[in-house]
C-alpha cells in the first residue's frame, strides 16, 4: 500500500482530538490519546487483582483472563514493563511499588543461559526499574544478565544461538542486542558491543532477503559458520514473511542504528520497513504473515506486530531527514488500534486485541487473543508519542 505523507504532519496532532467512529464498540469509545492512556492504566490496575506475584502474564485465553507463566518464560518481563511505562504516563505510587514487586521476581533470571531471551526479560523490567529510581543493585543484575547473554554467543558463527540444540538463530534475536549494548554503556565489557553488532551484521547477511522481507530462521553449522538452512516456525512457509519477525526487525535495526550511528543499520531498518508497510492491510495492522494467501483459513490478524513496528516508527521517524516520512503511518496505526483493537467493552485482560502468538499452533488462543508483548510496545508507543510532544 503506498502512503502519501505530505499532509500528515498536520493529522498527526490533530487526530488525537478528533472522534474517530468505533466499529466494535457500541457503548463506549477511544477516541483520543488520553482515552487510551487512561484506559490502559485502568486495565492494568484491574490486572493487578487477576496476576499473584511471581506469576507473570503470557497471552489472554482468548478474549478471557490471562494465562500465567513461572518467571523463567521469555515474556516475563513485559508486565513489570507495563506497570514501568504506566508509572512513566500518569505517575502513581502504587504502580511504582507493584512494578517493582514483580521486577524483583526476576532477580534469578540474570544468571539464566537457557535462551537468548533473558534480553527481554530483563531490559524490560530491570532496565525500566533503574532508569526510574536508580540502584547499582539493579545495574549490576542488568550487567550479569548481559554476561549470561553473551555465553550463547558462538564465534565460529558470529551470533547469539537463539534456541538450544540446532545452532538456530531467529530474527526475534534482533531485539537482544539492546541488552548489549546497555551493559557496554554501562560499566561492562567492548565485547558486548562487539557481540551486538557482529550478530546485527550477520542478521543482514543472512536473514535479510533482497526485497528487504525476513527470514525467521536460520541454522548455522556451529564449527565453521555455514548457514546450513532458512526456515520459518511461526510464519506461514519457510519463503514468506512472518509479520511479527518483520517488526522485531524494523525494531532491532533502529535500536541498532541508534546505539551504533553505522547507516548501514538505519538503511536495514527503513528496507525492512518498507516491505512491512507495503504489505499491510486496509487498517495497516498486518496479518499474521504478510504473504498469507487470502484462501488460507486461518485469516488472523497480529496486532501486536503493529505495535512492535508502531514504537519502532516512532523512533525511526527521529533519524530521518524528513521526520514527516512515519507520521503519517503512526497515526493510521494508533487510529486503527483505538477504534478496532483496543480492548474496551470486552472481558479480556489485555489491552490489546487480536494477536497472534503463532498460528502453527493448535491451539486457538495462539491465534487471536491478547498479548503481553503486544500491550508492552502499545504503552511503549503511548510514552514515545508523549516524549515526542
Ligand atoms: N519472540 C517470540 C515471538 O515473537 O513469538
Amino acid at each position: 500500500m503506498k502512503i502519501t505523507t505530505n499532509f500528515l504532519s498536520i493529522f498527526f496532532i490533530a487526530f488525537f482530538f478528533i472522534s474517530c467512529e468505533s466499529t466494535n464498540s457500541p457503548d463506549k469509545q477511544i477516541s483520543t490519546y488520553e482515552d487510551a492512556v487512561n484506559f490502559s492504566i485502568s486495565k492494568l490496575n484491574t490486572s493487578l487483582n487477576e496476576v499473584p506475584q511471581l506469576k507473570y502474564p503470557i497471552r489472554t485465553k482468548g478474549f478471557g483472563e490471562w494465562e500465567l507463566t513461572e518467571s523463567s518464560a521469555w515474556t516475563s518481563g513485559f508486565y513489570p514493563g507495563c506497570l514501568w511505562y504506566a508509572n512513566q504516563l500518569v505517575k502513581d505510587k502504587n504502580l511504582e511499588k507493584q512494578a517493582l514487586q514483580f521486577t524483583e521476581g526476576l532477580e534469578d533470571q540474570q544468571f539464566n543461559t537457557n535462551h537468548h531471551d533473558i534480553g527481554f526479560m530483563m531490559l524490560n523490567s530491570y532496565g525500566h526499574a533503574f532508569e526510574q529510581i536508580g540502584n547499582d543493585k539493579y545495574k549490576n543484575i542488568l550487567l550479569q544478565s548481559a554476561n549470561s547473554l553473551s555465553t550463547r554467543f558462538n564465534k565460529n558463527v558470529g551470533c547469539i544461538q537463539s534456541w538450544n540444540g540446532d545452532f538456530q538463530v531467529i530474527i526475534d534475536n534482533m531485539m537482544n542486542l539492546e541488552l548489549l549494548f546497555w551493559a557496554s554503556k554501562n560499566g561492562g565489557d567492548q565485547t558486548f558491543y562487539d557481540i551486538a553488532v557482529s550478530h546485527a551484521d550477520k542478521t543482514i547477511e543472512n536473514h535479510l532477503r533482497k526485497d528487504g522481507s525476513l527470514f525467521h530462521v536460520v541454522v548455522y553449522d556451529a564449527n565453521t559458520g555455514e548457514v546450513l538452512q532458512r526456515k520459518t516456525h511461526q510464519g506461514y512457509s519457510d519463503s514468506s514473511a512472518w509479520a511479527r519477525g518483520q517488526a522485531w526487525g524494523i525494531y532491532g535495526f533502529t535500536m541498532t542504528f541508534r546505539e551504533t550511528n553505522d547507516k548501514k543499520y538505519l538503511d536495514a531498518a527503513e528496507k525492512i520497513a518498507e516491505y512491512f508497510i507495503n504489505h499491510l492491510p486496509s487498517d495497516y495492522v498486518p496479518y499474521w504473515d504478510l504473504n498469507l494467501p487470502e484462501n488460507d483459513d486461518r485469516q488472523y490478524k497480529d496486532a501486536s506486530a503493529a505495535t512492535i513496528a508502531l514504537s519502532a516508527f516512532l523512533e525511526l521517524r527521529n533519524y530521518i531527514e524528513n521526520t514527516s516520512k512515519y507520521d503519517d503511518l503512526i497515526e493510521i496505526i494508533f487510529n486503527s488500534l483505538f477504534s478496532d483493537y483496543i480492548s474496551v467493552n470486552t472481558n479480556t485482560s489485555g489491552i490489546i486485541n487480536h494477536c497472534a502468538y503463532n498460528c502453527n499452533s493448535k491451539n486457538p488462543y495462539d491465534w487471536d487473543a491478547s498479548t503481553i508483548w503486544g500491550d508492552y510496545y502499545f504503552l511503549e508507543a503511548l510514552v514515545r508519542y508523549k516524549q515526542l510532544n
